[in-house]
């Protein structure tokens, strides 16, 4: 009788490479990445389609999974089980469209890489015309585009979210020189050796992983697009909401900017910009209120630090977002952070004007010195990595 150790090891005589042929786990050569968040009615659809679609390719699918409250990751776990081509991925304690398809791509082997929505929204019958396509070597990307001729927006795309895409695609053209009709499409397949050389450079905020790769790769890309038709949704919602706009503008201005700032401190900084306007704006209410000046700009400052402190919470901070009890500490810490940066912004605007230098010179390093200030002190205690 065979001992339990034996089995494992397969027997003495067989090569490690005999015991891998003998194996039945396959090899994938296409790896189909699928964030997800909330698709539990979707998943076990969607891989009976890819099933269908991909009949006769060793595929894979990782369901990446930001540990969605609807039970995703177990729905994707229980058929994992029972198939192989199947695995799992559950992030907890982040949440980015962009992070979890970078996470996918990595922890791929195989030679081709697919993302593809899990909502049932992308046509998953395009994957082997891709596949076919990303297989000459003269390809290294293949979009699906919801824009080339042929392809449609379908029912998928509201009529705002149609014409918002649209000023999108043309400063992805203009600023990045991007030339590809649907930049922002979330269906592209990816030689994964390639992906992989660009992965250090790709910001894991936000949703517009097709567009950083583009613009990270410096047009070394060799890039094909195919048409398809976006379908309408059937289970679920759309996480995208229209504060997702702002973050694809943050990630256009820091490529646009050679990558010199971070998206985040980029976000953060317009967040201060929008503070000013409330600022001033607060204090007008206050003194129009008849209150004494020294007091309403008090006041003002603390409604813009409020302000800050929630756009922040949303946006530049959305992956580490700050609930209940916690998002109270996190506004007073704000709080202290940004009083030491208004001692930092007029010390440095001081030490400069007192130099022979312009006033507005002295006003903006003043600035700048304090939003640097409270970006790195607030990243470090208000919103710290847990
Ligand atoms: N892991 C993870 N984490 N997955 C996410 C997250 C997240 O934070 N947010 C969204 N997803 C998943 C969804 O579950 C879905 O499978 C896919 O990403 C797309 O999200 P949707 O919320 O369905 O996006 P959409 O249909 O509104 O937007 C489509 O169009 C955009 C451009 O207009 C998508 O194709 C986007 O990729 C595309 O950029
Ligand atoms: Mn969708």
């Amino acid at each position: 009788m065979e001992s339990a150790a034996s089995i494992a090891q397969g027997t003495a005589e067989q090569s490690l490479d005999e015991r891998r042929q003998m194996s039945d786990a396959h090899v994938a050569e296409l790896s189909v990445v699928l964030p997800s968040f909330n698709e539990a009615k979707n998943i076990p659809i969607l891989i009976e389609l890819l099933d269908k679609a991909l009949a006769g390719v060793a595929w894979e699918a990782i369901v990446v999974d930001d540990n969605s409250p609807d039970g995703t990751t177990e729905v994707a776990r229980s058929i994992a089980q029972s198939d192989p081509r199947v695995r799992v991925i559950r992030r907890i304690g982040r949440r980015s469209l962009s992070g979890a398809c970078i996470e996918g791509i990595l922890s791929s082997s195989a030679p081709f890489v697919a993302v593809m929505d899990a909502d049932l929204q992308h046509d998953e019958t395009l994957l082997p015309k891709m596949l076919a396509a990303i297989r000459q070597d003269d390809t290294d990307l293949v979009v699906a585009s919801r824009k080339v001729e042929g392809g449609t927006v379908g029912e998928g795309l509201s009529a705002v979210r149609a014409w918002g895409s649209n000023i999108a695609n043309g400063l992805a053209q203009k600023l990045l020189n991007v030339t590809l009709s649907d930049p922002m499409s979330g269906f592209f397949m990816v030689r994964r050796e390639k992906a992989e050389e660009i992965a250090p450079k790709l910001s894991p905020m936000g949703f517009k992983v097709l567009l950083d790769l583009v613009s990270s790769a410096g047009g070394t890309l060799k890039i094909k697009e195919l048409p398809f038709t976006f379908r309408e949704r059937q289970h679920g919602e759309s996480k995208l909401d229209t504060l997702v706009t702002l973050d694809y503008f943050g990630l256009l201005l820091a490529k646009y900017f050679g990558d010199i700032v971070s998206v985040r401190f980029l976000m953060f900084g317009l967040v201060g910009l929008s503070g000013l306007v409330v600022h001033l704006v607060a204090l007008r209410i206050f003194l129009l209120g008849g209150m004494e000046f020294n007091l309403a700009q008090t006041a003002a400052s603390f409604v813009a630090m409020t302000s800050n402190f929630f756009l922040n919470n949303q946006l530049t901070y959305r992956d580490r977002r700050l609930r209940g009890f916690k998002a109270l500490i996190g506004l007073l810490t704000f709080y202290a952070v940004c009083s030491v940066g208004v001692l930092a912004n007029v010390g440095v605007a001081n030490l400069i004007y007192a130099g022979p230098s312009y006033w507005w010179f002295a006003g903006t390093a003043g600035a700048i010195m304090g939003a640097v200030w409270n970006y790195a002190a607030s990243s470090a205690l208000t919103w710290r990595k847990s």
